[in-house]
C-alpha cells in the first residue's frame, strides 16, 4: 500500500425511496466500516463517505402515489437511512445527499465542462409523450399489454408477470400511468456518453492492469467489454433531478446515474475544503464498496466519466460483492421481504454488533448466501457468547476473584507460554493480510481464533486449580490471558465496534493502535472495571417471533398473488349485452345434500321464480342469506347440478383466500332491475 498517501473509501449512495434492510448492510456498509476502522486504526488518512441517492424515477412514482413531492419523500428517507447506519456504527465522515446544493452545483458543471468540452454526442429518439399531463413518460410510466405473456399489466421497462425486460415501445395499447391517456410518441433529443470510444482504453485499464481485482467484478468487466460498449444516455424527460444546464435541454434532468456518482464528489467537497487532494492527487487511493448490481456503473461508467473529464483519479479497487438471500428467498422491497435495520434495533435493542457479526460471519463475498434467523441465533449463541464472551468473562472474573480486578505481574515464562504469545502475531498477521485483501469473513475467523487461543491457554492451564499452591504461576497466565482479551479489543474493533468499546471498559483501557497489539498493553497494577457480560444469549422465543413475522409476510404474498387471476381477452359491447343480469330475491335456500359446497337457491327474479345452484354453502348459512338481493344471470342455459335443474348464476366475488361474497345493489332495488 506504501504507494498511496491517502484513501478515499465510498459505499454505494442507497436510493431514499424506502428504508435500508440487512441486504444492504451486508454487502456494502459493513465491510466498507470494517475497512474504514481498519485503515484508522493503522493511522492511515482515509475520508469515509456516503450519502442518499435521491433521484430517479421510482421516487417520483412513490411521491406520486402518496400525493406528495419527491422531496418530501427524499426527506422522510434519507433520514430514516442515515439514522440506521449512525446506530449500526457505520462511521462515515460524511453522510449526503444529492439534493444538495453543493451537488446540484458540481454534477452541473460536470456536465457542463463534458458538453463543452464536446465529449457527448446528441442523438433524437421517439420517446412517448402525455398530452395531457404535458410530459415525455420514463418506462416506468407506461403501462401496457405484454406481447410475450398477455399481462395487461406490464411496464415499459420489464413485464413483471413474465420476467421479460422490454421496451416501452414494445407494449401492446400503452397508457400513460399518470393520466391514464394513450401516449403519442414524440421526438426527442438526449445527449450521450459513447463509451464505445472508452473501449480500448477500459480494456486495457481493467483487463490488464486490474488483475488484482475479485473475481466476480473482473468476471462482470469483461463480458461488457467483450460484448461491446454502447453509447449511454446521460439525460432524461423528467422533472426531478439535476437540470441539464444547457438552454436546449430546458425539462430535462441528468440521468441519475450519471448524477450519483458524483455524489461521493460532493459529499467530500462538502465535508474538506481539501477535497481536491482527495479526488485529483494520484497518491490517494479510491476504493468503491458496492453490491454486484452496480459494477457496471462503477467499474465502466464512472471511470468513463472521470476519464472523459480529466482532472480526477480512478478507483484502485472496486470489492462488489454477491447478494444476500433472506431465508432462502431473494430480499424484496416491493414483496416486504427483508429485515429492516429500524425493525432490528427495536427487536434487539443494544445488539448492533450482532447483526454486524452475523453478516460478516456470512458476507455474500464470492457467492449469493443466505441470512436465515436460526444461524442468526446459532452464531450469538455458539460463537460469540461461547467462545469470546467465555473467555474475557473467564478472564475478568478470575482477575477480579484472586487479585481484586489488579493485573497481576508477569512471572517466568513457561514454554508453553511462549508458544501461546507467539500465535498472537501469527494471527494478528491473518487477520491484516484477509482484510487487505477485502476478504472479511476469514478476517474475522482468525478473530475468533485468538478467543479461542484464549480459551483453550485457559482450560490448559486451569489457574483455578493452581490457585491454592501456585499464586505466581496464576498471576502469570491472567496476565496473559488480560493481553489477549486487550489484544483482541484491538483486533475486533473494526467487526464489532461497541462490543469493543465494552471490552475496553471493563478492561479500564483506552483506544489501541493496531501496531501496539501483541505488547504488554496493560501494565500490572493496572485496575480494571467491574467486570460484566460482553454478550448476551439470544432466546429461542426471540427467534420464533422473526421466524412468525416473516411467515405472516410470506402467507400475505402467496395470497396477493395467487387470486389475481390473469387478464382475460377483450369481449366486444355487444357480447356483453347479450348477457341479462337482473336484481333478484332469495327467497328459500338449503344445502344440497351430501355436498360440501353446493347451496339450492330460490330466487324471485322479477320475471319468474326459479331454482339456482350456488357454490357458496361454505360461506353462508341458509338462513342468512333468505330475504337477500342478490344478482343473477337469468339467461345462462340451464344446467343439471347434483340432479337439480339450475337455472341461471347468482354473482360473486372471490376474496384472496378464495372465499365467496355476493355482488349485489348497494341500495335494495325493484327486483327484476336490469344490472349493466
Ligand atoms: O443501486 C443503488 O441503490 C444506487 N442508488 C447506487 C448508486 S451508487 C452511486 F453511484 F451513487
Ligand atoms: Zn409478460
Amino acid at each position: 500500500m506504501a504507494k498511496f498517501k491517502r484513501n478515499l473509501i465510498t459505499t454505494a449512495l442507497p436510493y431514499a425511496n424506502g428504508p435500508v434492510h440487512i441486504g444492504h448492510l451486508a454487502g456494502v456498509y459493513v465491510p466498507a466500516d470494517i475497512y474504514v476502522r481498519y485503515l484508522r486504526q493503522k493511522g492511515e488518512d482515509v475520508v469515509f463517505i456516503g450519502g442518499s441517492d435521491e433521484h430517479g424515477v421510482p421516487i417520483t412514482i412513490k411521491a406520486q402515489k402518496e400525493g406528495v413531492t419527491p422531496q418530501d419523500i427524499v426527506d422522510r428517507y434519507h433520514k430514516i437511512i442515515k439514522d440506521s447506519f449512525e446506530e449500526f456504527g457505520i462511521s462515515f465522515d460524511i453522510y449526503s445527499r444529492t439534493s444538495s446544493a453543493t451537488h446540484h452545483a458540481l454534477s452541473s458543471a460536470f456536465f457542463k465542462k463534458l458538453y463543452d468540452e464536446g465529449k457527448f454526442v446528441e442523438k433524437t429518439s421517439m420517446q412517448y409523450y402525455d398530452e395531457k399531463a404535458g410530459q415525455f413518460l420514463a418506462d416506468r410510466y407506461i403501462v401496457g399489454k405484454c406481447p410475450h405473456c398477455g399481462n395487461e399489466r406490464a411496464y415499459g421497462d420489464q413485464c413483471e408477470a413474465c420476467g421479460t425486460s422490454l421496451n416501452a415501445t414494445d407494449l401492446i395499447d400503452p397508457v400513460s400511468a399518470i393520466t391514464g391517456n394513450k401516449p403519442e410518441l414524440k421526438e426527442t433529443k438526449h445527449w450521450y456518453l459513447p463509451l464505445e470510444q472508452y473501449e480500448d482504453w477500459l480494456k486495457k485499464w481493467i483487463l490488464e492492469d486490474h488483475q488484482e481485482w475479485k473475481s466476480n467484478v473482473y468476471g462482470q468487466c469483461k463480458s461488457w467489454l467483450d460484448n461491446g460498449l454502447q453509447p449511454r444516455a446521460v439525460t432524461r424527460d423528467l422533472d426531478w433531478g439535476v437540470p441539464v444546464p444547457v438552454e436546449e435541454a430546458a425539462g430535462k434532468v441528468l440521468y441519475v446515474w450519471f448524477d450519483a456518482p458524483i455524489g461521493y464528489i460532493s459529499a467530500t467537497k462538502d465535508l474538506t475544503l481539501e477535497w481536491e487532494k482527495y479526488w485529483k492527487d494520484p497518491e490517494t487511493r479510491m476504493i468503491h464498496f458496492i453490491g454486484k448490481d452496480n459494477i457496471v456503473f462503477h467499474c465502466i461508467i464512472f471511470p468513463a466519466m472521470l476519464k472523459a473529464e480529466g482532472s480526477y483519479i480512478l478507483p484502485d479497487n472496486v470489492p462488489a460483492n454477491e447478494f444476500l438471500n433472506l431465508e432462502g428467498d431473494k430480499i424484496s422491497t416491493s414483496r416486504n421481504w427483508a429485515v429492516w435495520l429500524h425493525e432490528y434495533l427495536r427487536d434487539f435493542e443494544g445488539k448492533q454488533d450482532v447483526l454486524r457479526y452475523v453478516l460478516t460471519a456470512n458476507a455474500p463475498e464470492t457467492k449469493d448466501n443466505d441470512f436465515t434467523w436460526k444461524d442468526f441465533q446459532a452464531r450469538n449463541n455458539n460463537e460469540l457468547v461461547a467462545i469470546y464472551g467465555n473467555f474475557i468473562n473467564r478472564a475478568l472474573v478470575l482477575t477480579q476473584k484472586y487479585f481484586g480486578g489488579v493485573v497481576p505481574e508477569r512471572g517466568e515464562l513457561t514454554d508453553y507460554d511462549r508458544e501461546v504469545l507467539a500465535e498472537i502475531p501469527e494471527i494478528i498477521g491473518r487477520v491484516e493480510k484477509n482484510l487487505d485483501a477485502f476478504h472479511f469473513r476469514e478476517a474475522l475467523k482468525e478473530c475468533m481464533n485468538l478467543a479461542r487461543l484464549g480459551n483453550k491457554y485457559l482450560a490448559d492451564t486451569e489457574p483455578w486449580k493452581l490457585i491454592r499452591n501456585d499464586e505466581g504461576r496464576v498471576k502469570t497466565i491472567l496476565n496473559i490471558c488480560l493481553q489477549i482479551a486487550a489484544d483482541l479489543s484491538t483486533l475486533t474493533e473494526p467487526f464489532i465496534p461497541f462490543s469493543a468499546a465494552k471490552l475496553r471498559n471493563f478492561l479500564n483501557i483506552g483506544p489501541v493502535a493496531w501496531n501496539r497489539m501483541g505488547d504488554q498493553i496493560i501494565p500490572a497494577g493496572h485496575t480494571l472495571n467491574e467486570p460484566g457480560l460482553l454478550f448476551e444469549k439470544i432466546e429461542d422465543s426471540q427467534i420464533q417471533q422473526q421466524v412468525d413475522k416473516l411467515l405472516a409476510t410470506k402467507k400475505a404474498n402467496e395470497m396477493a398473488n395467487a387470486r389475481v387471476a390473469p387478464a382475460k381477452p377483450n369481449v366486444t359491447f355487444d357480447d356483453f349485452a347479450r348477457m341479462d343480469i337482473r336484481a333478484g330475491k332469495i327467497v328459500a335456500a338449503e344445502k344440497v345434500a351430501k355436498t360440501k359446497k353446493l347451496m339450492k337457491l330460490t330466487i324471485d327474479t322479477g320475471i319468474d321464480t326459479r331454482t339456482v345452484v350456488s357454490g357458496i354453502a361454505e360461506y353462508y348459512a341458509p338462513e342468512e342469506v333468505i330475504g337477500q338481493q342478490v344478482s343473477i344471470l337469468v339467461n345462462l342455459e340451464p344446467k343439471l347440478l347434483k340432479g337439480i335443474e339450475s337455472q341461471g348464476m347468482i354473482l360473486m366475488a372471490e376474496n384472496a383466500d378464495g372465499s365467496l361474497v355476493f355482488v349485489r345493489p348497494d341500495q335494495d332495488i325493484k327486483t327484476g332491475s336490469e344490472i349493466r
